[in-house]
């Protein structure tokens, strides 16, 4: 008997949906890992990633792995036992970065943020001048939690001027809000493509700026992951293209197509219509009397995270309706927020009208 799931409309923290051409690229019979126009679709999948990421880093590929991956990838890179490290935590995904590095043995200082806030520059600024100089300064772009943006560049800025690196997780946030990896100074940043980017979960885009490089080929002990190495990792992805492990090629053909996409959507256009189906869905929840999580000002479009109704006693159970009776999934809290707060994610191809117009009728019908 076929296992094969139901479709459903993902409108949670993700996976988000993708779309009928990049299922099709999905499908394609798999080539070789050392074909020559694998790397011809490589040439041009990279060079959409330093697009999306606004970046000249000419480090900058498809990890094969999950968004942990990219993260554990920075990490193991990056830190040794013993190296101070700076981190800012304002929901779940900063806890797992002070996680990693406290298994890598470093010295690590953590920011506790509000849930639900950004983390501010000032925060920073007083524990590195406490700290003098850091080897890593991190924290999460958006939190997908919380459903909040942290403006980067004056973060970057302090990390800096104490010699430290500047890592950022962007998992959430790439193709669906702005990133200025150059221009706002972020060093390294990781991502997934499962949510805004349209393609299905299982790569890690990464990008990982000339300093960054230095800083991790020059360590003094071996990276103790080999798997997530950068050193054996680039030379695969670059000229020699030496075999390192059997890349996922199906799901590099769809994250090429969900790419070329996004290009030829145009990422001011996709921007703008996260923010749209945002604002929309906004509208249709306020009517309801359903208020919002997160800071004012700083609200992630893709992901909206707002408090279970009042009145609403199991949260869960309202979950669970949608998806069997609507085919629709939405996230509950994570961590503290469990049973606290819905996560409404509007990402990618998930984020259309139609979506948020079934979503909020079905919930009118439920509450
Ligand atoms: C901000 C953030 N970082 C990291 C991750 C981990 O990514 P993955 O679940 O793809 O491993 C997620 C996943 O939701 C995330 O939202």
């Amino acid at each position: 008997m076929s296992a094969l799931p139901t479709p459903r409309i993902l409108l949670g923290p993700g996976p988000s949906s993708v779309t009928p051409r990049v299922l099709e690229a999905l499908g394609r019979a798999p080539i070789g890992y050392l074909d020559p126009e694998l790397f011809t679709i490589l040439g041009d999948l990279r060079s959409n990633l330093r697009t999306v990421y606004g970046t000249k880093n000419d480090f900058t590929f498809p990890l094969t792995g999950t968004g942990m991956a990219g993260m554990e990838s920075c990490l193991v890179n990056l830190v040794e036992a013993g190296d101070k490290v700076l981190i800012g935590v304002n929901g779940f995904f900063g806890l797992r970065m002070v996680e990693i590095c406290r298994r890598l043995n470093a010295d690590v200082t953590v920011i506790n943020g509000e849930w639900g806030r950004i983390l501010e520059p000032e925060a920073f600024a007083a524990e590195l001048d406490k700290l003098g100089s850091v080897k890593l300064v991190a924290c999460v772009h958006a939190e997908t939690s919380t459903g909040v943006a942290t403006p980067l560049a004056a973060i970057a800025e302090l990390a800096h001027a104490h010699g430290a690196l500047f890592l950022a997780d962007m998992v959430t946030s790439l193709g669906g809000i702005p990133v200025e990896i150059d221009n706002w100074g972020v060093d390294v940043a990781y991502s997934g493509t499962q949510k805004c980017v349209g393609a299905p979960p299982g790569l890690s885009p990464l990008t990982i700026s000339e300093r960054a490089w230095e800083v991790a080929t020059t360590r003094k002990t071996a990276v103790p992951n080999w798997y997530l190495d950068w050193k054996l990792l680039r030379a695969y992805y670059d000229a020699p293209h030496a075999y390192h492990h059997t890349v996922p090629v199906n799901l590099l053909f769809a994250l090429q197509e969900a790419l070329t996409e996004m290009m030829e959507e145009g990422l001011e256009a996709r921007y703008a219509r996260h923010r749209d189906v945002s604002a929309y869905l906004m509208e249709g929840l306020d009517k309801m009397g359903i208020r919002l999580f997160s800071q004012e000002g700083y609200r992630l479009p893709n992901l909206n995270a707002i408090h279970v109704p009042e009145g609403v006693t199991d949260e869960v159970a309202v979950r669970k309706r949608l998806l069997e009776e609507f085919g629709l999934e939405i996230g509950g809290g994570l961590g503290d927020l469990k049973g606290k707060i819905w996560r409404i994610g509007t990402m990618g191809a998930s984020a259309t009208r139609r979506n948020v117009a079934l979503l909020v009728a079905a919930l009118n019908e439920i509450l």
